[in-house]
């Protein structure tokens, strides 16, 4: 398979604490891929250093990242902006944080767009009036328009790969409903890869071909959607799954996970779920588990195999 995105054994730390410990991700050219995992879990880090958009603070210890077989660690900056522009779009949860507010929206899209872009159709696009909203100041804009306009700015060039971290986290559930339908149709019509950073793995279940789970700053578990969420490999995923996906009605929030999770400061020396997991054995707090292929699914536990169709996702 022609992978579009390659993260491979990412670690990053701010200051002592240590968000990604040795993450890795495939995304293939044209798949849409939703990253899952409890608050604190690396999706936002893991999402930034993509983009080599990590904050100032952090510091990449390890591993490496390609796109387009591009390593972006090894970039400098004019090709890293090259490269940014011309393969990958952004869309962060806070769309008025993430749009100039001195200048008009419509000004906006045409210096991403260049002079012979068509500003009005873009904003159609997605859903906006033109006439309205590109003479607009982003503080003028709702929510929910406001992500509008950011995915307006992100597709604009046709990335390859989109990484949306919580696109719709601060909107209301109706208008998180029109803005996906949005993101996934622009991508599909474009051929772009997605992925989407979310807590709401019913939602992921429904609009991605795969599926990553993650924990303790690695991918714990990834594979197609239905495969992952139907008959999950790793403990973890059958925890956070509760009632997804025979349940995964619109707008049903995940059960916690019983426990809480870890706060790493270095390397996890085993198993970062071991204090949760309830198959774990002695090994399981002192070795790290090394990525176990099952079925059509990734899994980072020493139990995948003998688990695999006998972890139950109950409601
Ligand atoms: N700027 C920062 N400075 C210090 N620590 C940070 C910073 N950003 C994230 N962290 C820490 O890194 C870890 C991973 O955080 P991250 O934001 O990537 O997780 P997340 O899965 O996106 O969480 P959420 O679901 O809450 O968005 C957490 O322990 C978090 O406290
Ligand atoms: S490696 Fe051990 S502790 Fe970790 S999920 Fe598997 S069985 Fe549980
Ligand atoms: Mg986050």
């Amino acid at each position: 398979m022609n992978e579009l995105l390659e993260v491979d054994g990412l670690v990053v730390d701010y200051g002592r604490a240590r968000a990604l410990d040795g993450a890795d991700l495939r995304v293939a050219a044209g798949r849409t891929v939703g990253v899952v995992g409890e608050s604190g879990s690396g999706k936002s880090t893991l999402g930034a250093a993509i983009g080599r958009l990590l904050p100032r603070q952090a510091r990449v210890e390890a591993g490496e990242v390609r796109v387009g077989g591009e390593r972006m660690l090894d970039l400098r900056p004019a090709e890293l902006r090259r490269l940014r522009r011309g393969r990958l779009g952004f869309v962060f949860q806070d769309p008025i944080a993430s749009l100039d507010p001195t200048m008009r929206v419509g000004r906006q899209l045409r210096l991403v767009l260049g002079r012979r872009g068509d500003v009005a159709a873009h904003l159609a696009r997605v859903g906006l009036d033109a006439a309205r909203v590109a003479s607009a100041y982003p503080h003028q804009l709702s929510g929910g328009m406001a992500q509008r306009v950011a995915i307006a700015l992100a597709m604009a060039a046709s990335p390859e790969l989109l990484v949306a971290d919580e696109p719709t986290a601060s909107l209301d559930a109706q208008v998180r409903e029109k803005v996906l339908d949005v993101v996934f149709a622009l991508a599909a019509e474009a051929g772009t890869s997605i992925v989407w950073l979310s807590h709401d793995l019913p939602a992921v279940a429904r609009r991605c071909d795969r599926v990553a789970v993650m924990y303790g700053g690695r991918v714990v578990e990834s594979g197609p959607a239905a495969a992952v969420l139907g008959a999950p490999a790793h403990p973890y995923t059958a925890a956070l799954a509760g009632s997804a996906p025979a349940a995964a009605a619109p707008g049903v929030r995940l059960r916690p996970v019983p426990g809480r999770p870890p706060v790493l400061t270095g390397p996890s020396p085993g198993c970062a779920f071991e204090p949760r997991c309830p198959f774990a054995e002695e090994r399981c707090a002192v070795e790290r588990p090394a990525p176990v292929r099952v079925g059509e699914q990734d899994a980072l536990c020493h139990r995948a195999a003998d688990l695999v169709g006998e972890l139950e996702v109950v409601a």
